[in-house]
């Protein structure tokens, strides 16, 4: 399959760069900077992201060039300086920094990169530093008032290079200069799509699981679920999926979501590991450390259970993209580990499959309704891994998860009575380690806060908070707090991400 690389300098929208190529249906992959594959004849490009450095700066991340060869490059912000330098030109900190909207204000029209874009057209400049000097036969193919050299090429050597960044939504002529770089200089077919990708994964699949079995974790989420559809329809019965009840679920969920399984063909194990879990997790507050311990009891019983099993070779899971990106940044920052996948131990006893850890959510959505799955199980909200146990604040118990289930549950209910569920991303309760004073009937009480919690967003990369309507609230303020023993107050959390997250923890 053709793919275009993007060798990411820790730039905050170098996913974007990779959104964008997406949905001009090429498929591509972000490696880090350093990690471009050396033997890969189905790689038609590459995309050089921007940095949160300087190319001056002693950390800043370098890559030796020569690797691509004579691939069709494309710079963008430090990928375009970074370039430049190295063969030859000069970079230098700009007089000013420059962040924000800027116009095109000249335009070469012999630059097929800039085919049907405008004069004058928006771009988004974010940077420090501006190239002041191209290396010897290299032209300008764009300026904008401030800057000379907003963008480059040398065509000889496959170059081309954008000061701004086209990635994102506030450059106008972005997707316009991104389809010119993939359709007229990488002469890429665009023919990428949900039944290219299950045509070529179950292929993929098949031949790298031969006669193995596998097993493979479900979470009654989108993602895994159709991970054991693509792999069903690749090996058939040798594949075992195993649903862990952590006894951190919602409400129901563990039934609930067994029927829909086996309604779909699937060979599902259910394994009842609540007391595990309670017990590893006692006294824990500290979100990480939940994180860790859960997803390590996840896999001691796959483990577990895989060698109840003949011939199991591999653990598949529904990792998917922005779970990797979130979880091992390049910049050393972890945001959060997810369970399934920084949750793994150092020595792991099956090899991993994970055949969606390239996908968007909404790509995952695409593959899952071309595979067949019903609308009850793809609309689903995304519901994180260690569940209930990142949505307590604090240490866990089963009385804390007793309740949090509770307050969920009429939440949830309600959302799908109002004709609210689809409309939301997704949606929840927190439990506060916090007790507040409250008066019922001529009592005083003094019990525990929940706050709700509902996001909308495309990729959960970023999410704002759910509008949702105030007379939807009260009534279900209302009847957490006349229903669920053990809470008195009800706030409703209007953050977005950034700069929160959409979990608490
Ligand atoms: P945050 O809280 O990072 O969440 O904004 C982004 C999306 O990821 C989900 N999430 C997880 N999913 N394992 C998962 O499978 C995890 O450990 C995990 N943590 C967060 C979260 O619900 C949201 O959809």
């Amino acid at each position: 399959m053709e793919k275009i690389i993007i060798l990411d300098f820790g730039s905050q929208t170098t996913q974007l760069i990779a959104r964008r190529l997406r949905e001009l249906n090429v498929y591509c992959e972000i490696l880090p900077f350093n990690k471009f594959p050396e033997k890969d004849s189905e790689v038609i490009g590459v995309i050089l992201s921007g940095s949160p450095f300087s190319v001056y700066d002693e950390k800043a991340f370098k890559t030796n060039l020569d690797k691509l060869q004579e691939l069709p490059k494309l710079g963008i912000c430090y990928g375009a300086q970074f370039m430049a330098k190295e063969w030859g030109g000069k970079v230098e900190p700009a007089p000013s920094r420059e962040y924000g909207r800027a116009r095109l204000t000249f335009i070469d029209k012999d630059d097929v990169l800039f085919t049907n874009v405008d004069l004058d057209s928006q771009v988004w400049m974010s940077h420090g530093d501006t190239i002041t000097e191209l290396p010897l036969g290299w032209k300008i193919s764009a300026s904008t008032a401030d800057v000379k050299v907003a963008a480059y090429r040398v065509e000889e050597k496959h170059i081309w290079g954008v000061q701004f960044h086209p990635e994102v939504y506030h450059s106008e002529c972005g997707t316009k200069i991104l389809e010119n770089f993939v359709k007229k200089i990488c002469r890429a077919k665009c023919d990428w799509n949900a039944e290219s990708f299950i045509e070529s994964t179950v292929k993929d699949l098949k031949k790298t699981l031969g006669e193995d079995s596998v097993v493979l974790g479900l979470s009654g989420g989108v993602d895994s679920s159709v991970a054991a559809m693509l792999l069903n329809r690749a090996i058939g019965k040798r594949l075992t999926c195993i649903f862990v009840d952590t006894g951190l679920l919602r409400k129901n969920e563990f039934n609930d979501v067994m029927k829909a399984y086996r309604g779909l063909g699937l060979n599902v194990i259910g394994v009842d590991a609540s007391n595990k879990f309670f017990s590893e997790l006692k006294g824990v507050e500290d979100p990480e450390k939940k994180r860790k311990i859960i997803g390590k009891g996840f896999i001691d019983v796959f483990e577990e259970e895989s060698k109840k099993l003949e011939g199991v070779k591999w653990l598949a899971q529904g990792t998917i993209y922005p779970d990797c990106i979130e979880s091992l940044s390049i910049t050393g920052t972890t945001i959060k580990s997810h369970h399934n996948v920084g949750g793994l131990p150092e020595k792991l006893n099956l090899k991993l499959c994970e055949p969606l850890r390239l996908l968007f959510k909404d790509e995952v959505r695409a593959v899952g309704k071309l595979l067949g799955m019903p609308d009850k199980l793809l609309k689903r909200h995304p519901f994180p891994g260690p569940g209930l146990a990142v949505r307590i604040l604090g240490d866990i118990t089963p009385e804390k998860v007793a309740i949090l289930q509770d307050a969920d549950d009429i939440f949830i209910s309600s959302l799908r009575e109002w004709n609210l569920y689809d409309k939301v991303w997704q949606a929840g309760a927190i439990l506060l380690p916090v007790k507040t004073v409250g008066v019922m009937g001529d009592e005083r009480t003094y019990e525990r806060a929940v706050v709700l919690r509902a996001v909308t967003s495309t990729d959960a990369m970023t999410a704002d908070w759910a509008h949702l309507p105030f007379e939807f609230l009260a009534k279900v303020s209302n009847e957490i707090i006349n229903k669920v023993k053990g809470i008195n107050r009800v706030a409703y959390d209007i953050s977005s991400k950034p700069p929160s997250t959409i979990e608490w923890e």
